[in-house]
């Protein structure tokens, strides 16, 4: 496939998760690997890249967080309806060969493309400590697909409404000091991500952060996506990018750049 081609098909199911999140099955064959992601097109509501949640038997899933424009318009579509695509774009998560354990920090929709990495890890063997942390047990996502998958789920709330009452990468630092751990893999909110990466970095684990910026174009041209001060460009060099890496980024956790390029 081109990276400037667009398919457009029908919506095969779309399903309500928790929250404001919602699931679309697309009924297309991506050959997609865990963290990578598709420029998503609504024709009137322009394009986004979303990760991709999930592909097994000719079908791809994507899960989609309603909170600006383009994705309320999305968890509106029924199925039937049509949607645009391109991709797969970026790179991916890697599950090392020598691996026995993997712990795995997610948060809000960011638990999407965890569930896909989650669900090869688990069918190549790997244990997986699967931890999810949310302001409140409504919020929770995929706790029951990753449960399905074999994964050991650690659940945390702000609330206390499942499980202890603190974040996730408080989780994930007792995990790490009570196991073995061969590698992390964090998505989620940046303030979480940049703590994720942090405990990794001081016990000498491995770790991979999924980096998102405002996209236009999604394969390396436009420049929207490049950070400060390396220069890196998140959509061809990410998101998937090694925690150390993400932690020389000037902006990971502080700032990030909208449409027009101003700092927020
Ligand atoms: C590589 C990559 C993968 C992504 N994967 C996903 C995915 O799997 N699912 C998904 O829902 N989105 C994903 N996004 C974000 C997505 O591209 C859009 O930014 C998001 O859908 C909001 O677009 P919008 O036009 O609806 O709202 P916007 O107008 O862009 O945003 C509306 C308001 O919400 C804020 N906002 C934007 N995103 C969030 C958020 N996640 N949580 C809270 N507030 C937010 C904005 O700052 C703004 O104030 C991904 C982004 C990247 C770069
Ligand atoms: S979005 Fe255009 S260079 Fe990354």
């Amino acid at each position: 496939m081109k990276n400037d081609e667009f398919i457009v098909v029908r919506l095969e199911e779309v399903h309500r998760e928790s929250g404001d999140t919602t699931t679309l099955t697309i009924p297309y064959k991506l050959n997609s690997k865990p963290g990578q992601f598709v420029m998503l097109w609504l024709p009137g509501k322009g394009e986004k890249p979303i990760s991709i949640s999930g592909e097994k038997e000719g079908k791809f899933q994507v899960s989609v967080c309603a909170v600006g424009p383009f994705s309320e318009a999305v968890s509106k579509l029924k199925k039937g309806d049509k949607i645009g695509f391109r991709g797969p774009f970026g790179t991916h998560f890697k599950i090392p060969k020598d691996s026995t354990s993997l712990a795995m920090v997610g948060g809000g929709y960011g638990s999407a493309p965890l569930s896909y990495l989650a669900e090869e890890a688990t069918a190549q063997g790997k244990k997986v400590y699967f931890i999810e942390g949310a302001r409140t047990k409504a919020r929770l996502l995929f706790t029951e697909r990753m449960k399905q998958a074999g994964a050991e789920v650690l659940l945390c709330t702000d609330d206390g409404s499942e499980g202890p009452k603190c974040y996730s990468p408080d989780v994930l630092k007792t995990v790490l000091e009570t196991h073995k751990i061969d590698k992390v893999f964090t998505c989620g909110p940046e303030i979480m991500m940049k703590k994720v990466a942090e405990l990794s970095k001081e016990a000498k684990i491995r770790c991979e952060v999924s980096m998102e910026r405002y996209m236009k174009c999604g394969i390396g041209i436009c420049g929207q996506c490049c950070v400060d001060d390396i220069g890196l460009c998140l959509c061809t060099n990410g998101p998937i990018i090694p925690g150390d890496l993400a932690l020389e980024i000037k902006e990971f956790g502080s700032y990030h750049r909208d449409s027009t390029g101003k700092k927020v």
